[in-house]
């Protein structure tokens, strides 16, 4: 069977992904619908981006993100070219998005700062994809409710517990589960809680799905009836300098076999991975059955070839 003819793809109308705003409600859960048809039949898919090529612009270290996105876009019949090093440190990101618009068909950027992508999304003709910044990893929260529809089948009626740093994944999570009806709970230690204004946000679209979107620094009340537990590294890039006072901030966030306990019996363990093992999370958890670590990463590639699919208008003219 061939692939389906790009009209028959489902749009992103705002045409970038820069943050997880800029996709509907309803285009999320085209996404993630068509996310599982092509993790299903990626041999139906395989010329449905012919000739279109990436421009992957990374001002930090990737494993995932940056190989998935590759192997997406060479497995959609397309291709994708890295750059590293900071984006706009020669000249005017203004100018980079003006350069690649003229070559490449696409930006998918990870930046240090989330203006850095608002800027190339503000000067590009072409879309631009947040790969991770300070403030979202929306490609990385799409991976993740794929997962967990995956495990369960709906996300109505479960919660997801977010333990650590209340930076951009839980950001990007938070966004993802209040529009898809799915509860969540972030639990951080003082100091470390989301952003008010994508709280605020969140529980905006959470008025039409009934989710239930909560902050908390306690362990226990926010683990109350968790059918799985998500947890990020203590230090994000760009934060290292503050490992060591961090490390002594996040100890009791550590996710062990008690912290887990204190969860649904069964619940998942996810992460966004990379794992620091013994810090945020024990060994033991992250390698037990309730692991749902390298599905997610899987479901990388799948969400990001959906992501891929309706932001590109089809094979290249
Ligand atoms: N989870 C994730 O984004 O991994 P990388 O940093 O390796 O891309
Ligand atoms: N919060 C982490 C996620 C890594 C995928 C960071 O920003 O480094």
């Amino acid at each position: 069977m061939t692939e389906p003819p790009p009209s028959t793809f489902p749009r992103v109308r705002s045409g970038n992904l820069t943050s997880d705003l800029d996709i509907t409600a309803e285009e999320l859960r085209q996404l993630l619908d068509l996310a599982e048809r092509v993790k299903r039949h990626p041999e139906r898919y395989r010329l449905a981006l012919r000739g279109r090529i990436l421009s992957l612009l990374f001002e930090k270290p990737s494993l995932r993100t940056r190989m998935t996105f590759e192997v997406a876009a060479k497995q959609l019949g397309g291709d994708a070219i890295l750059n590293t090093g900071p984006v706009g440190g020669r000249e005017p990101v203004e100018d980079v998005a003006r350069n690649l618009e003229r070559w490449t068909d696409l930006i998918v950027a990870r930046t240090f700062s989330q203006e850095t992508v608002d800027a190339l999304a503000r000067h590009a003709r072409i879309p631009v994809v947040n790969a991770l910044s300070d403030l979202y990893h929306p490609c990385q929260a799409l991976a993740d409710m794929q997962t967990l529809r995956e495990q369960w089948g709906v996300w109505r009626g479960h919660k997801l517990a977010f333990v650590g740093d209340g930076n951009n994944v839980a950001h990007s999570l938070m966004l993802d589960a209040a529009r898809l009806g799915l509860d969540f709970t972030c639990i951080t230690p003082p100091g470390y809680e989301p952003k008010p204004e994508i709280v605020a946000k969140a529980r905006e679209f959470a008025v039409e799905t009934g989710a239930l979107i909560e902050v908390t620094n306690d362990l226990d009340e926010g683990l109350r009836g968790a059918g799985a537990v998500y947890t990020d590294v203590w230090a994000s890039m760009g934060f290292e300098h503050e490992a060591a006072e961090r490390a002594r901030v996040f100890a009791a966030y550590q996710v062990n076999r008690e912290l887990m306990a204190k969860a649904l019996p069964g619940a998942y363990f996810m992460h966004c991975l990379p794992a620091h093992r013994e810090e945020e999370v024990t060994t033991d958890v992250i390698e037990s059955p309730v692991s749902l670590v390298f599905e997610q990463a899987e479901n990388r590639l799948h969400a990001q070839k959906a992501l891929l699919l309706m932001l590109l208008d089809g094979p290249a003219h």
